[in-house]
């Protein structure tokens, strides 16, 4: 197993993997069936989505893990600028391993990239939105060294905003 950077040609397995851990996750909190969601609504979700995924192409920080030619593992995280009293800091914005694949370290292993990599570039700071829910996750981010206090981050959809505005 070889965890090393994204590269473009990753995009079609990645995306694959990144779904297939959406979807794991959606299971545990929405009713509707995953075939029953809007298609544009799903092309839309993830850092592997047309709109995310140069960003963190281009990053630097994401990186994936690799396994006779399979992409088994990932993470993807991009540096942003003057948060937190960091100038700056580096955002996950995702990762996940092959369902098949966990619990062996790779998580870990993936995480130790991003954070070498984002040390060299400077980072302050490392940002990691978890669900309060998701022990594995909760727990990966402790083995590291993660500070965890009970602060949630509370999401407004401007589409919202952009609707109130027009009645
Ligand atoms: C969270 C996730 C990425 C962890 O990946 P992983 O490769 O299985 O994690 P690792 O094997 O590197 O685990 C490292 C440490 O994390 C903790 N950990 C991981 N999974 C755990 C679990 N199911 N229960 C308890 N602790 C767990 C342990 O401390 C573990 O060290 P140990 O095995 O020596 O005890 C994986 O469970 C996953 O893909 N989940 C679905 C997607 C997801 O939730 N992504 C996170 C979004 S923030």
């Amino acid at each position: 197993m070889e965890i090393r950077p994204l590269k473009l040609k990753d995009l079609e397995k990645v995306r694959e993997l990144e779904i297939s851990c959406i979807r794991e996750y959606f299971s545990k909190i929405l009713e509707n069936k995953w075939e029953d969601l809007p298609e544009d609504w799903k092309d839309n979700l993830g850092s592997t989505s047309r709109k995310s995924f140069k960003t963190y192409l281009s990053s630097g920080l994401s990186f994936v893990a690799e396994e006779d030619g399979e992409i088994i593992g990932f993470i993807f995280a991009q540096m942003l600028h003057n948060i937190y009293d960091a100038e700056n800091i580096v955002w996950i914005d995702n990762m996940g391993v092959h369902s098949y694949f966990r619990r062996l370290g790779i998580g870990y292993k993936l995480m130790e990239a991003m954070m070498e990599e984002g040390h060299k570039q400077g980072a302050g700071i490392i940002h990691s939105a978890i669900q309060p829910d998701n022990k594995p996750s909760i727990m990966l981010h402790k083995k590291l060294g993660f500070f965890m206090d009970r602060r949630e981050i509370a999401l407004f959809d401007m589409n919202d905003y952009k609707k109130n505005k027009s009645l």
